[in-house]
């Protein structure tokens, strides 16, 4: 269900430079829990204890542990359509691909450049000397670091209270922007929560496509698209690129 008039825009012309921001809805389909949909736990576990550094501090085999299932997790879930049509745009000129997500779905469809905000399950990042490694299957509070030694290994996650990543790069983008998406994201973690609005400032279009219409989504996007992504993206990415 479309609720608010379909883009202004005829099918296959898309703007010259688009900024596309995911988040957790965009795996839904393929298997990834979300994190505010449901009973509002996370994998049964509240986000306080798994995903901000003083849990780590506290608990670091806990929230290792945590990070283990769901890299496991990430490894055996599958590419849906909303990946696979992303993937096509962003192999389009001017497309600048943003993910909160740490799953890398949409790599394994095929996309390029993709800029992961949050951090990648895949990655490990040594605390002491920022020393980044491909992640075990299973890392554990006594590893060492390859670089330096010490035993400060951490997932290259962007937990609660830290500074998400490469935000000069998507800031230059967004400033340039003429089309602005989000898909699949509740809108409630800043900073990406508000892209929207810097978007909207230097006058880009802004369109959200999501399960359901967050809060108040006319009010801060001029469209919102209703519906699983798997099937509202596909057909998106068409009207702006074409058939692939
Ligand atoms: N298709 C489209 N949207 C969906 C689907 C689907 N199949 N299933 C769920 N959604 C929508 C939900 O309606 C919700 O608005 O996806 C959104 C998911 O919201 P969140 O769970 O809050 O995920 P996200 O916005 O990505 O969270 C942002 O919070 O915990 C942190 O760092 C974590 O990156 C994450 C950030």
């Amino acid at each position: 269900m479309t609720v608010t008039p379909a883009s202004r825009r005829g099918p296959g012309r898309a703007p010259d430079r688009i900024v596309v921001l995911t988040g957790a809805g965009l795996s839904a389909e393929s298997g990834i829990p979300t994190f505010r949909d449901g009973d509002g736990l996370w994998e049964r576990h509240r986000i306080e204890d798994v995903a901000t550094p003083e849990a780590f501090d506290r608990d670091p085999a806990l929230v290792l542990r945590f990070y283990d299932m769901r890299r496991a997790a990430a490894a055996t879930a599958q590419p849906n359509p909303a990946h696979a049509a992303l993937a096509r745009l962003s192999h389009h000129p001017g497309v600048t691909l943003v993910t909160q997500n740490i799953d890398t779905l949409l790599e394994r469809a095929g996309a390029r450049d993709v800029i992961h905000m949050h951090g990648r399950i895949d990655g490990a990042l040594c605390a002491a000397c920022d020393h980044r490694w491909t992640a075990p299957a299973a890392m554990a509070p006594a590893d060492p670091c390859p670089a330096c030694g010490r035993p400060r290994t951490r997932p290259d996650i962007v937990w609660f209270g830290e500074m998400p990543y490469h935000m000069d790069q998507i800031e230059q983008a967004l400033a340039r922007a003429q089309l602005f998406a989000a898909i699949g994201t509740s809108g409630q973690v800043y900073p990406a929560a508000g892209f929207v609005d810097f978007a909207r400032a230097v006058g880009a279009e802004t369109v959200e496509l999501n399960l359901v219409p967050t809060d108040d989504a006319l009010d801060r996007f001029d469209a919102s698209i209703a519906g699983p992504a798997g099937r509202t993206v596909p057909a998106w990415v068409e009207g702006l690129i074409g058939p692939g």
